[in-house]
């Protein structure tokens, strides 16, 4: 007598079932195994870091009674020691480790290392989008504030404000734990965002308030519009780079990638450096708006310093790295020749 239908599906699905136990068994032994590693790993590199750190110091002791022979072999060790710890950099962006101050008070202490590179380059790229959906509300959203002058919609825009750039200092600590070497500045300015846009949010309304207001939406409109094509650099950046690590980093591709990187900072610097004067202007206007006879409020001077601490950041910060990009090209070049 043949089985019944339903028996054969349950034991078809007995069986499939043995098989997920056996599966997952082999997942959990591996996941053991894969701690264990990183354990092994992460207590390896503490070491070597600071063996290096002890002996950087002692080479630069040394280096004050050495001959020029020794003192060319301590120049070579020593830049043989900065190519380790870019190496020990890379290796602990895919190794879990303990969430820095501002992590844990928002999170609390549960890892987010990513550990391959798809799941590393996705989130990067969700950031980069992420930051290209709330410009373009914010650049809609500023222009529709010309319209309407309305205290509680400054209101609303503002918190969004305040909303937006919070979760910016998060998600780039989380791409910073990921080995994303962005510039510490990028994440402080963030901070400095966000506190600015806090206080504007408690400038009460009034006559000073309302002088300053065209001039504030006329630059939130501007910084959308640059923030716009910062994004086409920097994903552009980014799927480059991604195809280039697919491919092995061969010359001819990296050459590519660095004109193409040229072409795209010189088109936008400019755009940049005016969002930066722009920002000293609105400090400037503010000051001189606290020392108007109808200012009584303490938010004008202290966005007009806030303002100020922008300028300097991010026009010193941009011409840094600028320098920095131009010296490690013309070292490339150098060891070409
Ligand atoms: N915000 C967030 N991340 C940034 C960043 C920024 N402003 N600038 C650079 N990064 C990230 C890059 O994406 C890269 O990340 P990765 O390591 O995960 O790949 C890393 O930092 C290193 O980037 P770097 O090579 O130093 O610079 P870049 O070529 O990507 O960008 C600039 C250079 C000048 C275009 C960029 O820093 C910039 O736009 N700065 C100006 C920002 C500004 O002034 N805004 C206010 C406008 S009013």
């Amino acid at each position: 007598m043949s089985k019944p239908r339903f028996q054969t599906e349950w034991e078809e699905m007995d069986e499939e079932y043995q098989q997920l136990q056996e599966t997952h068994k082999v997942y959990r032994q591996k996941l053991e195994e894969l701690t264990s590693l990183q354990t092994t790993c992460s207590s390896a590199i503490s070491k070597q870091k600071k063996c290096l750190k002890d002996l950087r110091w002692s080479l630069t002791k040394c280096s004050k009674t050495c001959d020029e022979q020794e003192l060319k072999l301590i120049a070579d060790m020593k830049t043989q020691i900065n190519d380790k710890e870019n190496v020990f950099f890379d290796m602990e962006a895919y190794l879990p480790k303990k969430n820095g101050l501002y992590l844990n008070l928002v999170l609390g202490s549960v890892n987010v290392t990513l550990l391959s590179n798809q799941a590393k380059f996705a989130y990067k790229d969700e950031y980069e989008k992420f930051k290209l959906y709330m410009t373009i509300i914010l650049m809609f959203g500023a222009i529709s504030l010309f319209f309407l002058n309305y205290r509680v919609t400054d209101e609303i825009f503002n918190f969004l404000l305040v909303w937006y750039y919070c979760t910016l200092t998060i998600r780039e600590s989380i791409l910073m734990s990921n080995g994303s070497r962005i510039y510490g500045w990028w994440v402080f300015h963030h901070y400095v965002s966000t506190f600015l846009s806090g206080v504007m949010l408690t400038w009460p309304e009034g006559p000073v308030y309302q002088m300053f207001r065209s001039q504030f939406l006329a630059f939130c409109i501007y910084q959308s519009f640059v923030q716009y094509l910062q994004y086409y650099y920097q994903r552009g950046c980014l799927y480059r780079l991604r195809a280039l690590g697919e491919r092995n980093q061969l010359d001819l591709t990296v050459e590519g990638f660095q004109s193409w990187m040229w072409r795209g900072l010189t088109f936008l610097l400019p755009f940049l450096f005016c969002g930066h004067f722009w920002q000293l202007y609105n400090s400037l206007t503010l000051f001189r708006l606290g020392g108007h006879e109808d200012c009584k409020e303490w938010q004008v001077i202290m966005l007009s310093l806030t303002f100020f601490v922008l300028f300097l950041g991010n026009f010193f910060t941009t011409l840094q790295v600028v320098n920095k990009k131009i010296q490690t090209n013309q070292e490339k070049n150098h060891k070409k020749d």
